[in-house]
């Protein structure tokens, strides 16, 4: 049987929140997106929003404290007992570790962590294609770079905090999103 509770994670514009909706629908668990969240939250002018709005354009990421509140909340609904694919947190060792600890608490460890490799040339490509069609205020060249640069910096030590737990499968996420969802099948099998 697949695993049902899984983190996964790459750099921006690598595919996770495209596959994330197409493993929730497989799965029947819930798909937790800490960026999907925020911007509902800043199309809503909630407080939570109006702090997160600026951090998020300039590309950086929002404070740990925040972003743990708004996943734990999330975690500790009903839905997510059965299972969720946790799509864009932990993002720093921070979140990882407050993670691992709600989770404890909850007695629904993560089961596998999936990494999205892709060519950053790539991802600049997608996301800006991307631009023109939705206008995602975080989608233009300097803010994109600035996101990748904070990936790497940020976000990128987590392969190895998960690959020392033996959770860890990186799966190539160039290709079609047919491909990469097969992929990410053939990881979960
Ligand atoms: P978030 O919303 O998580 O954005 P991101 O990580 O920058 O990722 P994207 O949504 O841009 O890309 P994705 O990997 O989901 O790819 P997608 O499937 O959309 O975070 C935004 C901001 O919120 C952060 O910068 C930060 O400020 C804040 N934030 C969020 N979580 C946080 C946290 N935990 N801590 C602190 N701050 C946090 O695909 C991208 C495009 O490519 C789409 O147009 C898609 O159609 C296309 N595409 C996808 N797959 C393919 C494919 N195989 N081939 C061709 N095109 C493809």
């Amino acid at each position: 049987m697949s695993a049902r509770r899984i983190v996964l994670f790459g750099p921006p514009g690598a595919g996770k929140g495209t596959q994330a909706e197409r493993l929730v629908a497989r799965l029947g668990v819930p798909q937790i997106s800490t960026g999907d969240m925020l911007r509902a939250a800043v199309a809503a002018g909630s407080e939570l929003g109006r702090r997160a709005q600026a951090v998020m354009d300039r590309g950086e990421l929002v404070s740990d404290d925040v972003v743990i509140g708004v996943a734990e909340e999330r975690l500790m609904q009903e839905d997510a007992r059965r299972g969720f694919v946790l799509d864009g947190f932990p993002r720093t060792l921070a979140q990882a570790e407050a993670l691992d600890g709600i989770l404890d608490r909850l007695a629904t460890p993560i089961e596998i962590c999936l990494v999205l490799a892709i060519g950053a040339e790539d991802l600049v490509a997608r996301l800006l294609k991307r631009a023109g069609i939705e206008g995602r205020s975080d989608d233009n060249e300097e803010t994109i770079r600035k996101r990748l640069r904070v990936y790497r910096e940020q976000t990128e030590p987590l392969v190895a905090y998960y690959r020392a737990r033996s959770l860890l499968r990186e799966v190539d996420g160039a290709g079609s999103m047919d491909e990469v969802e097969k992929r990410i099948g053939e990881a979960l099998s």
